[in-house]
């Protein structure tokens, strides 16, 4: 059986994002056959402007479409700023939904993954996240709700893939968004 290749895309772009440690999580938990990228570089992508959009190149814009187009399946791992999907996050949903119609993210499965220090694990930018990635043509698994709360006291500056729960969690995302991969692929 082909490589299945998932694309993981961080809402936070802090140097030790918890969020980030959750996307490597799913590297590290990647079943065999399985590759989990995390991009780096959306700190890079400029904010997402009609004007300049195809008209020259945008090294990170096309870094970015070109990770998400080469991918089976994303990844969204998101924090909650403001009760809402961070920008950096947003505006990355914006790049791969243009050209309307065939952006990177179109037709593709798509789960997201909160994470917040709050109880409610950035469930409301969980929530917005998959409006977004759907509009933006993407196949949202609307059954992956997974929102880890009280980041503060359940990792306490390890490594989230050393939290057993967690990475069996994660582990599960992962597996739904393969399993979507090949039901898209029959269908
Ligand atoms: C601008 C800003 C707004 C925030 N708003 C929220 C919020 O609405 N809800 C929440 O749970 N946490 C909020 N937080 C706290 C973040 O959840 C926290 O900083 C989190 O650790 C960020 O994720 P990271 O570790 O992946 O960077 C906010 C943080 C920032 C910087």
């Amino acid at each position: 059986m082909s490589k299945t290749t998932v694309l993981a895309l961080v809402g936070s772009l802090r140097a030790a994002s918890v969020n980030r440690q959750i996307a490597e999580t799913a590297v590290a938990v990647a079943p065999k056959g399985v590759e989990v990228i995390v991009f780096d570089g959306l700190g890079d992508v400029p904010f997402y402007n009609e004007d300049i959009d195809g008209v020259a190149s945008i090294p990170a814009v096309e870094a970015l479409r070109e990770a998400a187009g080469r991918a089976d399946a994303l990844l969204l791992v998101t924090p909650e700023y403001n009760g809402t999907i961070p920008a950096v996050l947003k505006n990355a949903i914006d790049w791969i939904s243009r050209p309307y119609g065939t952006g990177a993210v179109k037709d593709k499965p798509v789960a997201v993954i909160s994470a917040s220090p709050s109880n409610n694990g950035a469930r409301w930018a969980h929530e917005d996240t998959r409006k977004a990635a759907c509009i933006a043509g993407g196949k949202v698994l609307e059954d992956v709700t997974l929102a880890i709360g009280g980041t503060t006291d359940k990792f306490a500056g390890r490594h989230p893939k050393e939290n057993s729960e967690v990475a069996q969690q994660v582990a599960e995302v992962v597996t739904s968004l393969v399993d979507a991969t090949r039901q898209f692929a029959d269908a």
